[in-house]
């Protein structure tokens, strides 16, 4: 059964820094409606919007308060409703992300929770008793410090948040809750979207509160184990998809699975068993072991990707996640450093940017592009630490300071490795306030990418190589073809797609040195180039690539 999404290439939208529209500074939807215009161009057709129910923005929309009206900062319904329709009318999609497994500490279910639990929605949150001033356990947030925070008046009672304290969890043992949020989301599909991206839905169940965990001696640790995939997940995630594909049967389900395994993700997506119709987990990139005696954290210094394991790593997703399962394909989100910063190549900026993007989106799966990267953009900068506003940045500036680096170099560290240097305004031209807002921007990143307007122009930009990309990815070979790794070499990264009697071959030249290698003769000799990068010399039985070039090579059974 063939579904829509199974063609879809996604753009993510970060809509506060996508494009400001009145003049206030932050990006909105009617900026992203004056806009669609550039995503047919491009070559996309869905888009996936980061959170724009209202929110009191202590994590950018993630902190939900009102699950059915629209932040006023971002619009209104009505912007909403003719920025579906615009969007419909040039066969563009919506994903909204909806967040099931928490709200904002102002959304008028906690703050009925905190009446006591006498009240109706007590029962919508987590709590917890704390003995004698003590935490009722040791599990840390992934946002720093306990996920305990005691309750305003009752000073035993603690509410439970993974994230930020004024992000209490949801009780999703709770059927009411399980009511509601499934009602939240046929409100949103009624009103025509195409699909949902699920935030943080493998929290969804929790384990019995009152135990520790394994911490190595620390006061708190980030207890995965307690409160990650763990089975009860699947039955709740079935019944809220259930809940909503009865009525909107068409709906894209992309969850986000943030430290799912390969066979976590074959799980939630089993066919038939309304669960996602494909995850996004962040397992995709392996990093290098670190050096044991290193007295600084890893947090924010920059950690480079280990090839090897990647090419494994993408093996078994590939292996794996066999059709009907689908498999989503990404080099960065809203929640990680850029892939220009975290993998491109500093003497080879621009042949990197786009090799990458070969490397990724050629294959298996369906392409998740996060907005600005079409640019080959990389993390801009921040002037200061304290402007990140972030207590994990501090823990990890005292511990680089006491280590003996210098402020400079804590500085370029962070901004070369924090989310929030991601999500910096697009540059749309050269104009006052790049053409994203005529004032300053909500968030003062400074990012120094050639904008949109000199790329488009340019035959040659990254820009260009994304289009290219996109209409050569749309076709049945590099929609459907199946996925074979072509191990030759540790500095080459090559696979083919097949399909019938054609198979195409994907090289890139994966480092900063011109390479020779020895490929079967149908290579060494396959007519057919399209979309290189740099120069990709043939011999009898070679290949010859310069630094970061790439190319796709097709052949035909039968044609010689
Ligand atoms: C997801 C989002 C992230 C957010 C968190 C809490 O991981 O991608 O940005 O902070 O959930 O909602
Ligand atoms: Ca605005």
């Amino acid at each position: 059964m063939a579904a829509w999404y199974d063609q879809a290439i996604i753009y993510q939208v970060y809509p506060k820094s996508f494009k400001d529209s009145n003049g206030d500074g932050i990006g909105d939807l009617t900026g992203i409606t004056e806009k669609l215009d550039y995503f047919t161009q491009l070559g996309v057709n869905t888009l996936w919007l980061n959170p724009i129910f209202r929110s009191p923005q202590v994590d950018n929309g993630y902190d939900v308060s009102d699950f059915y009206a629209i932040d006023p900062q971002l619009g209104t319904l009505a912007d909403f409703k003719a920025l579906i329709e615009a969007a419909h009318r040039r066969g563009l999609r919506i994903v909204l992300d909806m967040v099931l497994n928490h709200t904002s500490d102002q959304h008028p279910w906690f703050q009925g929770a905190l009446q006591g639990p006498k009240n109706p929605y007590y029962n919508y949150y987590i709590w917890a008793h704390g003995a004698d001033g003590q935490l009722p356990n040791n599990w840390g947030s992934f946002f720093g410090g306990s996920v305990w925070t005691q309750h305003p008046t009752v000073a035993d009672r603690y509410y439970f948040h993974l994230f930020e304290r004024r992000m209490p969890d949801l009780n999703w043992r709770n059927p009411q809750v399980r009511q509601e949020m499934t009602k939240v989301a046929n409100y949103w599909a009624d009103l025509g979207i195409d699909g949902l991206r699920l935030d943080a839905f493998i929290h969804l169940a929790k384990a019995d509160l009152h135990q520790n965990y394994p911490s190595d001696g620390a006061d708190l640790v980030v207890a995965e184990g307690m409160f990650a995939n763990l089975p009860a997940v699947q039955p709740y995630l079935a019944e809220f998809v259930a809940g909503v594909k009865a009525n909107h049967p068409d709906l894209f389900i992309l969850g986000e699975a943030a430290s799912a395994t390969v066979n976590l993700a074959a799980d939630y997506t089993r066919p038939a068993a309304n669960m996602a119709d494909a995850v996004i987990s962040f397992r995709y990139f392996p990093t290098k072991p670190r050096a044991k005696r290193d007295a600084v954290p890893a947090d924010y210094q920059p950690q480079r990707l280990d090839w090897l394991a990647f090419r494994q790593v993408m093996t078994d997703w590939q292996q794996t996640l066999l059709p009907p399962r689908r498999l989503t394909l990404y080099w960065g989100n809203h929640d990680m450093a850029r892939v220009a910063t975290r993998m491109g190549s500093h003497r080879y900026p621009q042949q990197s940017a786009k090799s990458l993007a070969t490397l990724m989106y050629l294959q298996r799966g369906l392409p998740v592009l996060y907005y600005g990267d079409e640019l080959g953009l990389s993390n801009g900068t921040l002037a200061s630490l304290a402007a990140f506003g972030d207590p994990t940045v501090t823990a990890f500036a005292n511990a680089a300071k006491a280590a003996g680096w210098s402020s400079e170099r804590i500085l370029e560290n962070v901004n070369a490795t924090h989310k929030l240097t991601a999500r910096a305004p697009l540059p749309w031209s050269d104009d006052i306030g790049h053409g994203f807002s005529k004032v300053a921007p909500w968030l003062a990143v400074s990012q120094d990418g050639t904008p949109v307007s000199k790329q488009m122009a340019d035959p040659d930009s990254v820009w260009h190589h994304y289009q290219q990309l996109f209409a050569l990815k749309q076709t049945p070979l590099f929609t459907r073809g199946n996925w074979q790794l072509q191990n030759w070499a540790p500095w080459l990264y090559a696979y083919t797609r097949t399909l019938g009697v054609e198979t195409a071959l994907v090289v890139v030249n994966i480092s900063d040195t011109r390479h020779t290698v020895t490929v079967p003769r149908a290579w060494a000799q396959a007519p057919v180039q399209q979309l290189t990068v740099g120069t990709v010399h043939q011999t009898a039985a070679e290949l010859t690539l310069s630094p970061w070039s790439s190319a796709v090579l097709t052949i035909k059974k039968g044609s010689k």
